[in-house]
């Protein structure tokens, strides 16, 4: 079978991670993929469900690409991904006139699951709990000089707001040598840096071995994630990044391989979610704004150009005035290099969303308006100093809208506007030096 599909994500780097995979995939098997969503035979969403805007969004692109099949008989639509497994058949009836439905574990069927759908059947829905293992979803896309790479699945942290351990399921950490054998792959292909995926990645390897018998113990001196780092940045790749951090991983083997080895760049997103120490304790996020700078003072010593950034929520089952004041002054402590910040929403089965969801929206805005602000003005103060610098940028090649003016990223994650002189490639590491700064993003001139 064949035709031509396009994907739309929403949602993390996990979902972008499942989206390629998935199109890697089907490619695999003849079919051919597209950007333009008008001209597919096959359009599939991959949904989210961190809040409840996200699952909002989701619904109204199916809704449109199923009200276009009135124009295209013949055409499928599917959804894939965290509402899938969260919905479960409720899908179906929520989103009338899918074709199917695939929860994040099951993607490795999605060629024979459309084929079936063109024979016939439908609408499929599978939202099973068990991963559908083997080399299917390890695949990418070629062309670009950056990649994701998953290292563990699922989260057993159960913060008190959050749906990812239902959806995401048990953690379970890949083993080292299938991550460094896909690694070596991307090398082969031109890959340049890429970003070790986990929602809660410094457990890796705590739940289930990951390294042979001896070669690293989870209690001993190398704990499995320093040592997975230093073992891809010895593939051949140019830069390697690991998101999304937790303070308790922050441990001084983790700072001193990130200090020691040049490809692993030094930055890490790591979610605070709250500078108040009740309302983090309400979210049972395992530590208190003590410990979180002190993992943040490990990772800054290590590395003097060290940069952070990170997530926060506003309006939490009772947070106060007070609770939010203390947040505002943690972040300016802590100079994050730039926070997202989201308006608190409950999610069903959740433990947070039995506790009544007190704080007004308008409140929720106003919050959100300030931290924005606030990290507006800190991005100013942390990048003007930059003007001036040369910054090592892996060139990504060009800008959607001006075809000479390139983007890439800093090792500390910063994007970086430049023009191409016409001697650049993608995938090459260029210094830039920076003559402009915004709150969010550098601007700068390539250095011969
Ligand atoms: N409401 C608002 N924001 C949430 N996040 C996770 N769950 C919720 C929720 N129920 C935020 C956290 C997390 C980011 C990916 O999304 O800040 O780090
Ligand atoms: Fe959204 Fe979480 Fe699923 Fe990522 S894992 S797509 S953030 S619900």
């Amino acid at each position: 079978m064949s035709g031509l599909v396009h994907i739309r994500t929403y949602g993390c780097q996990m979902n972008v991670r499942d989206s390629e995979a998935a199109a890697a995939l089907l490619e695999s098997r003849g079919y051919r993929l597209t950007d333009v969503e008008s001209e597919a035979d096959i359009l599939i969403v991959n949904t989210c469900s961190i809040r409840g805007k996200a699952e909002d969004k989701a619904r109204g692109k199916l809704a449109l690409m199923i009200f276009s099949k009135q124009e295209r008989p013949g055409r499928i639509v599917g959804a894939i991904g965290c509402m899938v497994q969260r919905m479960g058949r409720e899908v179906l009836k929520s989103v009338k006139g899918l074709d199917f439905a695939l929860g994040p574990h099951r993607l490795a069927r999605l060629p024979q699951v459309i084929e079936a759908v063109q024979a016939g059947e439908g609408p499929i829905l599978d939202a099973g709990e068990v991963r559908e293992e083997g080399p299917a979803m390890d695949g990418h896309l070629p062309g670009s000089p950056i990649a994701f790479v998953n290292i563990l699945y699922g989260c057993d942290r159960r913060c008190a707001y959050c749906i990812v351990p239902d959806v995401r399921g048990r953690e379970w950490s890949r083993p080292a040598f299938d991550v460094l054998e896909e690694v070596r792959r991307l090398v082969g292909a031109g890959v340049r840096e890429v970003t070790l995926l986990g929602q809660s990645v410094m457990s890796y390897g705590r739940k289930n071995p990951v390294w042979p018998e001896g070669e690293c113990s989870s209690s001993g001196f190398l704990e499995p994630l320093p040592r997975l780092l230093e073992s891809v940045a010895k593939t051949g790749i140019a830069r390697v990044r690991f998101t999304s951090g937790h303070p308790s991983g922050c441990s001084d083997e983790l700072a001193r391989i990130m200090g020691l080895t040049s490809e692993i760049c030094e930055h890490l997103h790591m979610p605070v979610q709250s500078g108040s120490d009740r309302i983090l304790e309400r979210m049972r996020r395992g530590y208190g704004v003590e410990a979180y700078r002190q993992a943040a003072a490990r990772l800054r010593t290590a590395m003097p150009d060290f940069a952070l950034t990170t997530d926060v929520i506003v309006g939490f089952p009772g947070e106060t005035d007070a609770d939010f004041e203390s947040t505002r002054a943690f972040m300016d402590e802590m100079r994050f290099d730039n926070a997202f910040i989201f308006k608190y929403s409950p999610r069903s089965g959740t433990p947070a969303a039995a506790w009544p969801d007190d704080v007004p929206v308008a409140e929720k805005v106003r919050r959100n308006k300030i931290l924005l602000e606030d990290q507006d003005r800190r991005g100013m103060e942390i990048h003007g100093p930059l003007i001036g610098r040369e910054l090592e940028v892996l060139a990504e090649g060009a800008s959607l809208r001006n075809g000479s003016r390139w983007c890439g990223r800093t090792r500390t994650n910063k994007i970086v506007f430049f023009v191409n002189p016409g001697s650049l490639g993608v995938g090459d590491l260029a210094r830039i030096r920076i003559t402009k700064v915004l709150p969010q993003t550098l601007y700068g001139d390539w250095v011969a």
